[in-house]
């Protein structure tokens, strides 16, 4: 008995002593400006007021943190409209801009200064990364839930900070895009550019045109790796219906995204041509492609029908998808860099070819960047006429643009600087810095098999989004996005490894400014970030550590990844 009293006074004593010790410091993206101070503030339990002068979605923010701590912690926040006398405060400060936000920690209050939701948005995504990893997991956690006490004042550099995902090569259920969504929003990326169509598949419902997905969203198996003449026998596909679409747009939101559907013309597009060949200039027959690369065949331009097709289609997609912006593709409409000058069907097309007279346009090599302008130009200002405004990629800039649309540079930066140059609004998405399907580390024998390329994490770091520039034209930079391309990616585990940690340094390329940069403070985060991602389950790459990870890839035998397609995560 002696013993047993002497075993709990021991115990009391020693909890006594334990001191919550707070995180070091290692958010990302690094805030604007951070002043450490002194002590910490003991997060779990305390009551939060959320002015009355925001809105219910800020107080949605707010409602969901708590809901979080609850369930980590196992205390809730009290949350309250009311200002009387909680321990964190969330004010609505006019004096700040858009998406701009101010924490205050002191060791006896929290108080959070914004003037929109992006603002409360991104503080509490900041409290959450200065809180222990746990703060992310999905049940009760041993955790000291204390933030040190801190002065932070935070804005983004660019307004535009996006992340690509490639549905059409590979298949990714609703849960793996929203797991996606989620990453996003912790490192307060803002827009969520949806690749839904291509030559290996359509994966949005249209109600009009049922064979889009009863033929187009399904190919006859994959080829192998780089052996275009192979194919693995497994069928593969998948969709997404309107009403999950919905849902995806919505939960984007909540979290500060915008989701800018991309449907790919008049060029990639099989998965369309296979389910309506009288779309083509030879009337086909096609079929879903089943290997990579990019298919010769594409929408006819000289073809009425094609227009009433595309605005039926834009038409059911802006009423899904809110965006200003919708992507129109735009690219490789002629094969890649090296078919240049190789025939294409409009070449020798009857319709194409009365196209061209009826415009003027003189045959040759540069007619087809003409027809390409007068068909970007159609669908341009059928989505003006709905308020929308279209983004494409950088071979719209070929020949002669309209005036307004935006433009994706990706083959290098050269188009998005002509672009600038030439006033249009550009996105910076260049493949040597930004495409995120390339291979991380140079051990390629040890990484999963990839498109190739070599693209480590201080590279994507290193992107400075105005070089080259014009002296003038950096206003038209609106922001930059980092890719995410399916072709040698059919499984979450590997989508993850290749977004994680790169997502975590374009994040700082989007957001910091750039003379807050600094790759040795970024490289010393990543151990916060990587217990973040053990805590939610997310795969990454550790070549960062000199670890490089293929059986950090559980690999899917044929049977699994089926079933995945066909039942989701498990
Ligand atoms: C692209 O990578 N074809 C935009
Ligand atoms: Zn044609």
């Amino acid at each position: 008995m002696k013993q047993l009293a002497f075993l709990i006074a021991v115990t009391a004593i020693l909890a006594s002593c334990h001191k919550p010790e707070a995180q070091p410091f290692s958010v990302i993206p690094f805030p604007n400006s951070v002043e450490m101070g002194e002590g910490q503030f003991k997060v779990a339990g305390a009551d939060i007021y959320v002015d009355e002068a925001f809105s219910e979605e800020a107080l949605a923010v707010v409602d969901r943190f708590a809901d979080q701590m609850a369930l980590v912690s196992g205390r809730r926040n009290k949350i309250s409209r009311a200002d009387n006398g909680a321990k964190i405060k969330v004010i609505k400060n006019d004096n700040l801009g858009a998406e701009a936000y101010a924490l205050r920690v002191t060791p006896e209050d929290i108080v959070v200064d914004a003037s929109d939701l992006a603002g409360v948005l991104y503080a509490f995504e900041t409290l959450k990364q200065m809180l222990p990893p746990e703060v992310y997991g999905s049940s009760r956690a041993k955790a000291d839930w204390v933030v040190p006490a801190v002065s932070i004042v935070d804005e983004p550099r660019f307004a535009y900070r996006g992340a690509h995902l490639d549905v059409a090569r590979h298949f990714f259920d609703v849960d793996e895009v929203k797991r996606y969504i989620d990453i996003m929003a912790a490192y307060k990326l803002n827009r969520f550019h949806f690749h839904l169509t291509d030559d290996q598949g359509w994966r949005v419902e249209i109600k009009a045109y049922p064979k889009l997905t009863e033929i187009g969203a399904w190919r006859d198996g994959t080829c192998i790796q780089k052996d275009f003449e192979s194919n693995d026998g497994i069928r593969h596909g998948g969709f997404y219906t309107q009403e999950e679409l919905r849902d995806i747009v919505a939960y984007a939101a909540e979290r500060g995204i915008t989701v800018i559907p991309e449907i790919d013309m008049p060029g990639h597009m099989l998965g369309a041509l296979a389910s309506y060949p009288e779309l083509g200039c030879t009337g086909g027959p096609y079929k879903v492609r089943t290997c990579w690369g990019i298919s010769k065949d594409i929408l006819c331009a000289g073809n009425e029908d094609v227009y009433t097709f595309l605005e039926t289609v834009l038409t059911e997609l802006m009423d899904i998808f809110p965006s200003e912006y919708i992507h129109i593709g735009g690219d490789e409409c002629f094969g890649g860099r090296r078919e240049r000058g190789t025939p294409v069907p409009w070449d020798s097309c009857p319709k194409c070819n009365a196209l061209m007279k009826e415009l003027g346009i003189k045959p040759g090599v540069e007619a087809r960047h003409y027809i390409q302008n007068y068909f970007t130009a159609r669908i341009q200002d059928f989505l003006l006429q709905h308020g929308r405004k279209v983004i494409g990629w950088d071979e719209i800039l070929e020949g002669d643009l309209k005036p307004g649309a935006t433009v994706m540079s990706w083959r290098g930066t050269e188009g998005g600087v002509k672009a600038a140059a030439q006033g249009f609004d550009v996105i910076m998405s260049p493949n040597k810095f930004m495409y995120i399907d390339y291979y991380q580390s140079q051990e390629i024998d040890k990484e999963p098999f990839s498109i190739g390329g070599h693209l480590p994490l201080e590279k994507v770091y290193s992107y400075e989004p105005f070089e080259g520039m014009e002296p003038g034209s950096e206003d038209h930079i609106l922001g930059v996005q980092a890719n995410l391309w399916t072709e040698y990616i059919a499984t979450p585990e590997h989508l993850e490894y290749m977004l994680l940690p790169r997502m975590c340094a374009e994040s700082e390329v989007a957001w910091c400014d750039s003379t807050r940069k600094d790759f040795t403070r970024f490289d010393a985060s990543l151990d916060h970030a990587f217990r973040m991602f053990d805590v939610m389950g997310y795969n990454y790459s550790l070549d960062i550590r000199c670890l490089i990870g293929m059986d950090r890839i559980p690999a899917r035998t044929a049977e699994q990844l089926e079933d995945y397609i066909t039942n989701g995560k498990k």
